[in-house]
């Protein structure tokens, strides 16, 4: 994952965030998955929605002295000090008319544009910023669909695009 620098003053820490489920991790075999309908993720949402938010630690993977910090593919050593920054709660769920608006208007960002955090010198970041502001766009400018079903992207036209 893209580094990031926290930075205060002279001082400065590069990091790696994790985002990590509160309830664990559970992995499906390929026969287990057999089973599941193909949104089974979301379907699971408001279920779970139910019985209280869906939690998530924020922590950061802290370099150290040496480690490649402008490479994504450079997997740090597991042993690396990890601090915990904060929690991340789902509480709710958007009603369908404000998430169809933020899906059109969302465009992802990876560089943190705010004081007090910086990318780091991976040239994936500017990449992915120049490659996200191109997707929003053109989500932007999409046509609505005329049905919320119709908005369900198919194999057919993943293969066109
Ligand atoms: C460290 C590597 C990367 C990470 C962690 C990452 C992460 C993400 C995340 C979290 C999203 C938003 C997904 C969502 O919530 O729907 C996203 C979207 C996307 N990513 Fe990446 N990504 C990485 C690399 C790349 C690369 C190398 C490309 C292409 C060359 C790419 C192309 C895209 C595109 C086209 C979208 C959709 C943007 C949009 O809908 O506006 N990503 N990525």
């Amino acid at each position: 994952m893209n580094a990031f620098k926290l930075v205060k003053k002279d001082k400065v820490t590069v990091v790696r965030y994790r985002i990590v489920p509160i309830a664990g991790e559970k992995h499906l075999d390929s026969e287990a998955l057999k089973e599941k309908s193909e949104f089974y993720l979301f379907d699971e949402l408001k279920p779970r929605l139910q019985s209280g938010p869906i939690g998530f630690k924020l922590l950061a993977q802290v370099a150290e002295e040496g480690d490649v910090t402008d490479d994504a593919t450079e997997i740090w050593p597991e042993a690396r000090r990890i601090v915990e920054l904060g929690e991340i709660q789902i509480e709710k769920m958007m009603d369908d008319a404000e998430s169809a608006k933020q899906q059109k208007s969302i465009i992802f960002d990876p560089i943190p544009r705010i004081d007090g955090l910086q990318p780091s010198d991976d040239p994936l970041l500017e990449v992915r910023a120049s490659i996200y502001l191109i997707s929003g766009k053109q989500r932007r400018s999409a046509e609505e669909p005329a049905k919320a079903e119709d908005a369900v992207i198919t194999d057919a036209a993943v293969a066109t695009t």
